[in-house]
């Protein structure tokens, strides 16, 4: 605590608390974390269990309406999504504006920003409504522009969304389909793909997350809001981990480099990280990436990938570090990000696309997340304070006098 009478007269008292490590923003009934001992749960069900046995469409209605829906509640709300899925077509104008090397994600920021421009009719915040509106429409939608995004940067036609088709089948088929010729969908990998969606669906008040509120509290539309989200996700401290992981395996190459790539993490003059190594609340084993292991191996044998470079490289990378005093000591697991690379790969999704997926499949939580806000009407304008070192008082200096 400062004492910030000295700086500003007095005004009283704040936390000084960068980062905020020690810092509670809000009150919240969606996700719980016990980083100690390994858990998440959302709305009470345990992440576990809602990979096994629930599915994205069910996870999408827990979060936004704190209950599992009965069988009606779930075919409405899947109806209501699958009828959102196709976006206005001036957007695919929108994607061609973009340099076909750009980076994914740098397109979702701009055609997802621009998604206020184009449905108006759910951008009143006041009107609960118009809320849940948009909330379905961003749901749909992200699927549509992510496989969008994807096909502009390989030249290939855009391929509509088809409402006979659950969500991850749809965007695979938006994806790998082309409009001649339907994507022969496997279900083992849909499943996977719908998995891989469950565990990317909130995290409590992550930093995209803190940014789709923030971003929230000033009155901004949902859209925009979810616009700023996934620029925040891009960085590699967060979600863009998933693709750094993916560069870190391949340049280690060989399970005889993994002890050099370790001596670098540890030293202190080097920048260098283990990517997907490590969380902010999780000082134990993610319980996504528990779950995503085995994902990821039941996808590599459904495909036939016996002997994975990248796949042996990351088990032995965890074995040792697991196994050094360094990560022991600071309680480094493997997060989220460690292995989803891997099955994302072997599905055929380019590492530029990584990020991008987990901004569709996270929209749910900062949708939900930001619906709590704008409905607690104790929220403020979020506002933190600084401490200002910066030079105290003077007088200004004419130019010819400096
Ligand atoms: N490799 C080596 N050392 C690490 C790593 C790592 N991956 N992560 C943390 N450390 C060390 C730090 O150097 C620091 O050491 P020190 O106390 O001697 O200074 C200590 O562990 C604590 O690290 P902080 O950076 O202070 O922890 P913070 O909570 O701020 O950071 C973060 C968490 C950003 C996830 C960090 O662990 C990291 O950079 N990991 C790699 C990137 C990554 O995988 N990000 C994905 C996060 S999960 C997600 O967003 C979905």
């Amino acid at each position: 605590v400062i004492d910030i009478r000295k700086l500003y007269g007095d005004t009283g008292y704040f936390t000084y608390d960068p980062g905020f490590t020690s810092t509670g923003s809000c009150e919240s009934k969606i996700t719980f974390i016990d980083g100690d001992k390994g858990v998440l749960l959302h709305r009470g069900y345990p992440i576990e269990q809602l990979a096994e046995k629930s599915d994205f469409m069910e996870v999408c209605y827990l979060m936004l309406h704190g209950e599992l829906p009965n069988a009606k509640q779930k075919s409405e709300f899947e109806r209501s999504i699958t009828y959102h899925t196709m976006v206005h077509e001036q957007l695919s104008q929108f994607f061609r504006g973009f340099r076909r090397d750009a980076h994914p994600m740098a397109v979702m920021c701009g055609v997802v920003g621009a998604l206020s421009a184009f449905y108006h009719d759910s951008t009143d915040i006041e009107d609960p409504r118009q809320r849940m509106v948009a909330s379905h429409r961003l749901i749909a939608k992200m699927p549509t522009l992510a496989a969008m995004a994807y096909k502009y940067s390989i030249g290939q036609p855009f391929v509509y969304p088809r409402n006979d088709l659950g969500y991850a089948e749809n965007f695979l088929n938006m994806t790998f389909g082309v409009p001649c010729e339907p994507y022969k969908i496997n279900p083992v990998i849909a499943k996977a793909m719908d998995k891989i969606f469950i565990l990317h669906a909130d995290h409590e008040q992550n930093a995209s997350t803190s940014t789709v509120r923030l971003s929230g509290s000033s009155g901004a539309n949902p859209f925009a809001c979810i616009a700023a989200g996934i620029a925040c996700l891009w960085g590699p401290a967060h979600g863009g981990a998933n693709e750094a992981v993916l560069k870190m395996l391949g340049e280690i190459g060989h399970k005889d480099r993994i002890p050099e790539f370790i001596a670098r993490a540890k030293d202190k003059n080097d920048s260098f990280r283990l990517m997907g190594f490590g969380h902010r609340v999780y000082k134990n084993y993610d319980p996504r990436a528990k779950v995503m292991q085995q994902t990821c191996k039941e996808v590599l044998a459904e495909l036939g990938i016996k002997d994975d470079p990248l796949l042996d490289i990351a088990v032995e990378l965890e074995r040792i570090a697991l196994e050094d005093p360094y990560f022991v000591e600071k309680k480094l697991y493997p997060n989220v990000d460690f292995y989803s690379g891997i099955i994302l790969k072997a599905i055929g999704f380019p590492t530029s696309m990584f990020t991008v997926l987990f901004a569709l499949a996270r929209t749910v939580g900062w949708i939900a997340q930001w619906q709590e806000m704008i409905a607690d009407t104790s929220q403020k304008i979020g506002r933190p304070r600084q401490l200002y070192t910066g030079a105290t008082t003077r007088d200004y200096v004419p130019v010819e006098q400096r």
